[in-house]
């Protein structure tokens, strides 16, 4: 297992998502109001919403454009058969956020079907 720090926790807001660069992609981190982190792929699978931009809940983003539910911990929609891919993250005492997986790996991790183990 390998950590990467993508940026500090106080890049963003409780209760919001901002987008950080990583090994030339780009993944959207959301900071609850709780404090926790979590961590997908920037844009919805719908039409392309920026993630990032939408409305978060204690474990749920709300796509800015069309509204689908997105479960931060699964990236599973809510209402459709639609997912986004999610990413391990944690925070360390001075507040670096860390990749636990560099997006490389998990991309080679993933499965046929699109999903991340
Ligand atoms: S682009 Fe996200 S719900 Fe349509």
């Amino acid at each position: 297992m390998t950590e990467r720090a993508i940026g500090k926790v106080w890049q963003i807001p409780k209760g919001e998502g901002r987008n950080f660069a990583v090994d030339g992609m780009e993944i959207a981190v959301f900071h609850t109001r709780s404090g926790e982190l979590f961590a997908t792929q920037p844009d919805c699978p719908h039409r392309n919403g920026p993630l990032a931009d939408g409305l978060v809940g204690e474990s749920i983003v709300v796509c800015p454009l069309h509204d689908r539910v997105y479960d931060l911990r699964t990236g599973v929609e809510l209402n459709t058969d639609c997912r986004i891919r999610t990413y391990p993250v944690r925070m360390t005492a001075d507040g670096t956020i860390l990749l636990i997986k560099q997006p490389a790996e998990i991309a080679a991790l993933e499965t046929a079907d699109g999903k991340t183990p």
